[in-house]
């Protein structure tokens, strides 16, 4: 697609959801990243979303009907499908999905989605139930064979009251899901990339454990980065409270021990390993059953054991067939040199480091600044979004492991 001397032209197709109310966000999301934005709704889109709105956010007509003369003549609707560089709906409902997958043209937007050339997203947004239905999840994966990307749904509270998948992913998601895959080198295309994200927490009786302040962003973002450009990614996670990313395959684990063997389960079957877990270090010498009581304690000073947990990145040097390994490392001072020594030690491919001394990046945060490390050489990320650092990442590591696959 030759996008060079235009703003990305989208399509947003608008069908007749609840999640409609949130189109003029989702224009506004694309507007600044750069996009073209011509809504197109559907007869029953505009029961829940008011074109006047669409209009005053896009800067641009909507579209509602195929029958319209003088949007017809400022643009006909085979015009409009050539113009197009992607469609993108959102919400798609059951209905809509079920229309587009049958072939029809029965409203401008489905006739349009027949006519274009450009790639379709659709981002689902219905009833737990309706998504969960034979028909739909067929209508799915006709979709899907027939090139459609998918984006969603997430789970989690819907306008219903009832829980379960079936939420539209939220604009932003939407923006940059869209905008990732338009505008970036799929510098990943079919790679199997594996990655770890979170804490770990370690149980020492049923309700106390050990753990750290890892809350999963960086890997998370990282998964979705690396989807974005192509890869087949397993995210193995810790426990977090974070939505998985649209496409990626989610694993969740509690301990290092059940990290472990999530990992090394799938290891052999992976191109690439990023080992973003702040696995814990340590577990309880023993697990108690039962709550501990105080009183079972025999003085004011309590004393734990400690086992040390295996290190799973470690460990991964010695898969046959081994992946490419990049381990991370959060360290308080001489950041540097810490890093190339746990790159040798780890026999890590590369390692990324950030010093989490520093308040405004690193754990909690949404910013981080960090160095790769590598065989051949260092490159420092300067203070940007988590999410920024996980695309330059992403294509570093596409490159040092193209490197690697063609030596
Ligand atoms: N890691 C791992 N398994 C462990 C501990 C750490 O896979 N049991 C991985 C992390 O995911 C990270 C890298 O090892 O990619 C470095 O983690 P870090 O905690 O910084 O290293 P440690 O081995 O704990 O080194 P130190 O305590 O000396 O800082």
């Amino acid at each position: 697609m030759d996008t060079d001397n235009h703003a990305l032209r989208i399509l947003l197709g608008i069908s007749g959801g609840i999640a409609a109310y949130k189109a003029p966000a989702l224009v506004r999301h694309l507007l600044v990243r750069n996009a073209e934005v011509v809504p197109v709704l559907t007869p029953n889109a505009v029961r829940f979303v008011s074109p006047t709105a669409l209009q005053a956010v896009a800067g641009q007509r909507p579209r509602t009907d195929l029958w319209d003369d003088d949007a017809e003549a400022a643009m006909g609707h085979i015009e409009l499908a050539r113009w197009a560089d992607a469609v993108v709906i959102a919400p798609a409902t059951a209905n809509l999905m079920a229309r587009l997958a049958a072939g029809m043209a029965d409203d401008l937007l489905t006739t349009l989605c027949l006519a274009t050339t450009a790639p379709i997203f659709v981002a689902p947004a219905m009833n737990a139930r309706m998504w969960e239905h034979a028909a739909t999840q067929r209508n799915l994966h006709r979709l899907r064979a027939d090139g459609v990307t998918v984006l969603g749904p997430a789970d989690g509270e819907q306008a219903c009251g009832e829980f379960g998948p079936g939420r539209m992913l939220e604009p932003e998601e939407i923006a940059d899901a869209v905008i990732a895959r338009l505008a970036t080198p799929r510098s990943l295309a079919g790679v199997r990339v594996l990655v770890t994200a979170g804490p770990t927490r370690e149980f020492l009786d049923p309700v106390r454990f050990i753990s750290n302040r890892s809350s999963g962003r960086q890997g998370f973002a990282f998964a979705q980065a690396a989807h974005h450009a192509g890869a087949e990614v397993t995210l193995v996670s810790g426990p977090v409270h974070l939505s998985t990313p649209a496409g990626v395959d989610r694993v969740d684990v509690v301990s290092a021990q059940q990290m472990k063997d999530a990992v090394i389960g799938r290891a052999a079957e992976s191109d690439i390993f990023v080992s973003v877990a702040a696995v814990a270090d340590y577990r309880p010498h023993q697990f108690h059953e039962q709550k501990l009581k105080k009183s079972q304690q025999p003085s004011d000073e309590f004393r734990m054991a400690l086992k040390e947990n295996e290190d799973i990145v470690g460990s991964i040097a010695d898969v046959v067939p081994r992946p490419f390994v990049v381990g991370f490392a959060a360290e308080t001072e001489n950041a540097l040199d810490y890093a190339r020594q746990k790159r040798e030690r780890k026999r890590l491919d590369a390692i990324v480091v950030n010093d989490v001394s520093d308040p405004e990046i690193g754990f909690d945060s949404v910013d981080n600044a960090v160095t790769l490390i590598h065989a051949g050489g260092e490159v420092a990320l300067g203070k940007m979004a988590k999410r920024a650092i996980a695309q330059r990442l992403v294509s570093e590591i596409a490159t040092l492991y193209a490197a690697r696959a063609d030596g």
